[in-house]
C-alpha cells in the first residue's frame, strides 16, 4: 500500500504558501545533508505563484539545480517551454537551471538526449514535484504508444520522448518525461492539484493503483516514499 497524505486549503494562495515553505525546507535540508540540491519542477500554470514565493525566500540558490520534470518539444523561446518558465524564475536568483531538450526534432532521440544530459546530474532528485492534467497524465506520462514503455523503462533511465495520444488541447506537441522509475527515485515527492474533478480523478487513481486507466495511477501505484497531495478547491 502506498502511503498517501492530503494537504487541502481554502485557496490557491494558502497553498502556495505552503508547498513554497515546504520545497524551502527540502532544499535547506538537501544543501545541510549533501552540499546541494537537485528539484525537478512540473510545467502548467499551478506552480506559477510557488515559483514566485520561492523567488522571494532567501534560499541559498546558487547550490540548487533545478530540472523540468517534463518537456514540451518547442523551441527554448517558446511560451509553452516548460524550462522557460523555470529560467524566468530561477536563473535570476543565481540557481542552476537545465534544460533536457534541445534542438532534436525527433522525439525518441529527443527522449534519448535527456536521459544522457539527466546522467551527468547527481541522482536522485531531492524533490520530484508533480501536477496531473485532467485526462490523469502526470509529468508528461500520457496515454498513447509510449504509455507502457515510460512506465517499464529500466530503473537507470531516466528520461524517455513519447508522444501523447490524443495530444493535449493546451500544447499538442510530443514530449520528454522523466520515466516511472526517475520519478519515484526522488527523496520527496510532492503533487498539486486543484478543482473537485481532479480530486475525484486522482483518488480513484490511487485506489485503483496498478490496475488504473489513468496514467498517474499506475506511476504513483509503487511508490515507497510517502506522497504529499497538496489540493485547494
Ligand atoms: C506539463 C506538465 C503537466 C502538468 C499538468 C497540470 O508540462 O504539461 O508538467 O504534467 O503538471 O498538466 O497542469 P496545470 O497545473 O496547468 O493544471
Amino acid at each position: 500500500m502506498i502511503e498517501v497524505e492530503w494537504w487541502e486549503y481554502d485557496s490557491a494562495a494558502d497553498m502556495a504558501d505552503a508547498v513554497a515553505g515546504d520545497i524551502g525546507f527540502i532544499v535547506e535540508s538537501a544543501i545541510d545533508a549533501r552540499g546541494e540540491a537537485l528539484l525537478a519542477l512540473p510545467g502548467g500554470s499551478t506552480p506559477k505563484p510557488v515559483f514566485e514565493r520561492l523567488a522571494s525566500s532567501s534560499l541559498p540558490w546558487r547550490k540548487v539545480t533545478i530540472i523540468p520534470g517534463d518537456e514540451r518539444l518547442v523551441p527554448l523561446s517558446d511560451e509553452r517551454s516548460n524550462v522557460r518558465a523555470l529560467g524566468q524564475a530561477f536563473l535570476p536568483l543565481g540557481a542552476r537551471v537545465i534544460p533536457i531538450t534541445g534542438d532534436i526534432d525527433d522525439y525518441k532521440l529527443a527522449g534519448n538526449s535527456a536521459d544522457a544530459r539527466l546522467k551527468d546530474l547527481k541522482w536522485p532528485p531531492d524533490l520530484v514535484w508533480l501536477g496531473m492534467g485532467e485526462d490523469g497524465h502526470t509529468a508528461s506520462i500520457f496515454s498513447g504508444p509510449d504509455l507502457d514503455a515510460a512506465l517499464a523503462a529500466p530503473r537507470d533511465r531516466r528520461a524517455i520522448g513519447v508522444m501523447p495520444d490524443p495530444l493535449p488541447a493546451a500544447a499538442p506537441v510530443p514530449r520528454v518525461t522523466l520515466t516511472k522509475s526517475a520519478i519515484l527515485s526522488a527523496r520527496t515527492l510532492i503533487i498539486t492539484i486543484s478543482g473537485a474533478a481532479k480530486r475525484a480523478l486522482l483518488e480513484q487513481a490511487l485506489a485503483d493503483g496498478s490496475s488504473s486507466a489513468l496514467p498517474i495511477g499506475r506511476v504513483l501505484c509503487d511508490a515507497e516514499q510517502p506522497i504529499d497531495i497538496h489540493w485547494h478547491p
